[in-house]
């Protein structure tokens, strides 16, 4: 989304239903917004509610040969939610976002992110989400702006918001001081920094992030986490994270998820990483409670 712009809406304030955390946000940037300058606060949803579904997947699933990297997956995430994909190394979880961001073709089951069929409607999938990769992916042979340009070309922001959009990216990301310097200089955390930046230029509703901390030190982390709840406090992003992290999820997200040999392990029983995403769960659902 376009960092910094509450966009204009032509209704009234919407009445925000729901209890997460990020409900909460989203109410409050809406009346905070609505205070300052008549307008309602980041609401680029187009065809969702809070509350409605903008992930949803039945029995999705993707073979390679003999292996199954994801086994039936049902998943809901509700739109505005930071939603976790716990799991461990080759529990399925980048085979799933990559089905989900149109990568991959599933081997069966299906998947609709922001209102369209991922197979069927996938250039609308497209134009409606952004991606951050395992990878690092910036070209560390150009600059920040010279990136971000080439993102805003491949995403087909228009031609005459580009130069303002680009310029408040770089101010919420905190790399306006660094904008033309060569990528190759920045650091890890700086990186991910951009790469963010780059997916959110077009104002995806859905934003998808693969273990987009892994590798950074702890000030980074926090860095990105702090940005991202920021951008998710605005109230117009949808955000699916993959982790291995527990503390990434805790911090973060609103819901979680256990995946386990491709597919929802339940909470309940048994194993140490299931007994504390059950943990996690509660300690979620109380926040949600607390909010008022
Ligand atoms: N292109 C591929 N070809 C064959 N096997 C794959 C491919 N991609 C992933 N896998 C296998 O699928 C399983 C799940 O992988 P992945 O989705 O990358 O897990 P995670 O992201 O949770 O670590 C692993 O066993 C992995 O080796
Ligand atoms: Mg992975």
């Amino acid at each position: 989304m376009s960092p910094g712009q509450p966009r204009r809406c032509a209704g009234a304030c919407q009445k925000v239903r729901g209890t997460s955390r990020s409900d909460a946000r989203r109410a409050t940037s809406r009346r905070q917004a609505c205070r300052a300058d008549g307008s309602v606060g980041p609401v680029t949803l187009d065809l969702v509610t809070p509350g409605d579904a903008v992930i949803e997947t039945a029995a999705l699933t993707r073979r390679f040969d003999q292996i199954t990297a994801v086994d039936r997956l049902d998943l809901t995430v509700a739109a505005g939610r930071i939603f976790g994909l716990l799991g461990p190394n080759g529990a399925g979880k980048t085979t799933t976002i990559k089905m989900l961001t149109t990568l991959l073709p599933p081997s069966a089951g299906s998947a609709r992110v922001a209102g369209f069929d991922a197979v069927r409607e996938a250039q609308q999938v497209r134009r409606r989400i952004g991606y951050v990769s395992q990878m690092l992916s910036a070209d560390g042979g150009l600059t920040a702006v010279e990136n971000l340009r080439l993102s805003a070309a491949l995403y087909g922001v228009p031609r005459r918001e580009r130069a303002a959009r680009i310029d408040a990216a770089l101010e919420f990301f905190g790399l306006t001081g660094q904008a033309r310097q060569l990528v190759k200089t920045y650091s890890g955390g700086m990186i991910r920094r951009l790469e963010l930046a780059q997916a959110l230029l077009h104002e995806p509703a859905v934003l998808f992030l693969d273990e987009p901390t892994m590798g950074l030190d702890p000030l980074a982390r926090r860095a990105v986490w702090e940005r991202l709840e920021a951008l998710n406090g605005r109230g117009a992003t949808t955000i699916l994270i993959t982790t291995h992290d527990m503390e990434e999820a805790d911090v973060l997200c609103d819901e979680v998820a256990l995946m386990h040999r491709g597919a929802e392990a339940p909470g309940g029983a048994g194993g140490h990483a299931r007994r504390r995403v059950r943990a996690l769960r509660r300690r979620l659902n109380r926040r949600r409670r607390h909010v008022p």
